[in-house]
């Protein structure tokens, strides 16, 4: 198969065009919604050691490993696996990798939409004083009042979503640039402000200082083991293409190095953050770190609805929670519209209006998980929980896990260190021997503990 020396899609046009839209892809609920209860649910320190070294020596590889893919096949994930296998004459089976990845963000931006949506629903709430002053009882309640009401979670959801296909059908690299350049730097302010406030907390801060970073191994169970890795691919979106899409979009010159240290740096920066701000209000109000999926809507509030002018940053901190899950959502879309319309024909308005209306649907599993369908429950867990640990814990650690052997064994090593461009020095040694060997080992270490294989 012939290649592009271009997308069809167009380029970026410099290189921080792709830091801020890998970036604005990276950052997301995954960092400030997910990370803190996620960290809560699983004791705290040692789930993010595990976390942390997953990002280092799983993450940064891979995500290098992806844009260099991505920026060599130079179209939608599946043509380009297919066509960089061709190349060395290997099978073409490697396009259901590509599939698989496709498959995974429809998943996932089903339940995305509707955790998105739920920020979007805070936006005149914060703005409005709906929480001046309130209580933990207090905040917990309006959380619970949204999302047992499945008609204003559903009108959100669709929101949200309509909100995202607008930007699709136009292209990516309209629009996703300029607001993430402003966006970025405001969330940033945003949370250092929160930190500042919990600060103030003083005992709950220290508290908080241990619960993150002081590590109790005994707490550490193979599912959490799991779930670390899994979050690590989640919030620096890997394993499912987003990323190698954008690198498709990519420039020649760009050091490929370089942009996936930077993204994933921000990325760990923005979580470790969101946890600084969240957990001295769950300790200093008495709440419980592991009660789940509500955390954020249920602390957040009460350090809007008691500091000076809290109603104004409430309220910009959720308009900039959106706009940080938004540009998440469209790297989530960007894989399967790029194959529509490469592979079927379909034109980008057609493509995006397909997709986004079968997320939408999709994302009505997720809506009724929180009311009418709670016991709706397989394995112990809701459809929310079942899209979320199929996704997190199982698609995009198998993708990952078959990315890092498609650049590490089936690309020649020829091809590899000419797309990385960084000669044959220390730091290409480095990713080859962490490609090759220690990042597959490491995802198939965790899978087979979790099985029970080691015992
Ligand atoms: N990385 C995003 C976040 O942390 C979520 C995401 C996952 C985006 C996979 C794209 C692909 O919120
Ligand atoms: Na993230």
């Amino acid at each position: 198969m012939a290649r592009p020396s271009k997308s069809i899609h167009g380029e970026w046009t410099t290189r921080w065009a792709f830091i801020l839209a890998a970036t604005g892809s990276a950052v997301g609920l995954g960092n400030i919604w997910k990370f803190p209860y996620i960290t809560g649910e699983n004791g705290g320190g040692a789930f993010v050691i595990v976390y942390l070294a997953c990002i280092a020596i799983i993450g940064i590889p891979l995500m290098m490993a992806e844009v260099l893919i991505g920026r060599r096949g130079r179209q939608n994930p599946i043509n380009s696996l297919k066509s960089l296998a061709e190349d060395e004459n290997k099978s073409t089976v490697w396009r259901w990798l590509g599939a698989m990845g496709i498959l995974a963000g429809f998943f996932i931006l089903s339940y995305y939409s509707v955790i998105a949506g739920q920020a979007l629903a805070y936006i005149p709430r914060t703005f409005f004083g709906v929480f001046e002053g309130v209580t933990p009882d207090g905040a917990a309640s309006i959380h619970a009042a949204l999302v047992s009401d499945p008609e204003r979670l559903l009108a959100w959801h669709t929101i949200f979503m309509l909100i995202t296909v607008l930007v699709v059908t136009r292209g990516v690299q309209h629009g996703l640039e300029k607001s993430v350049r402003f966006m970025m730097p405001a969330l940033f302010m945003i949370l250092i402000l929160l930190v500042g406030y919990a600060a103030n907390t003083g005992d709950a801060f220290t508290r908080s200082l241990h619960f993150l970073f002081d590590p109790d191994f005994s707490k550490l169970t193979a599912n959490s083991i799991l779930t670390a890795m899994g979050h690590a691919f989640f919030t620096l979106s890997l394993g499912m293409g987003a990323i190698m899409v954008y690198g498709s979009y990519l420039p020649k010159k760009t050091s490929i190095f370089k942009v996936s240290v930077t993204i994933s740096v921000m990325d760990t920066s923005v979580a470790l953050l969101a946890g600084l701000a969240i957990f001295p209000l769950v300790f200093a109000n008495g709440m419980e770190p592991g009660q789940g999926s509500s955390l954020i809507f249920q602390t957040l509030p009460i350090a809007f609805g008691h500091m000076p002018g809290g109603q104004f940053f409430g309220g910009i901190f959720f308009l900039l929670l959106v706009f940080a899950a938004w540009s998440s959502a469209i790297s989530l879309v960007e894989p399967i519209v790029a194959w529509l319309v490469e592979n079927k024909g379909i034109r980008r308005m057609k493509a995006t209006l397909l997709a986004g209306g079968i997320i939408w649907l999709l994302g009505l599993l997720t809506v009724f998980s929180f009311n009418v369908g709670q016991h709706w429950t397989l394995f112990g867990q809701t459809a929310f929980g079942l899209l979320d640990y199929l996704t997190a814990n199982i698609m995009l650690p198998l993708g990952g896990l078959l990315i890092a052997l498609f650049a590490g064994w089936v690309m020649k090593q020829s091809s590899s260190s000419d797309e990385l461009a960084l000669g044959n020095g220390f730091v290409f040694k480095s990713w080859l021997f962490l490609i090759r060997y220690i990042t597959p080992t490491a995802i198939i270490i965790v899978f087979a503990n979790l099985i029970g294989l080691l015992g």
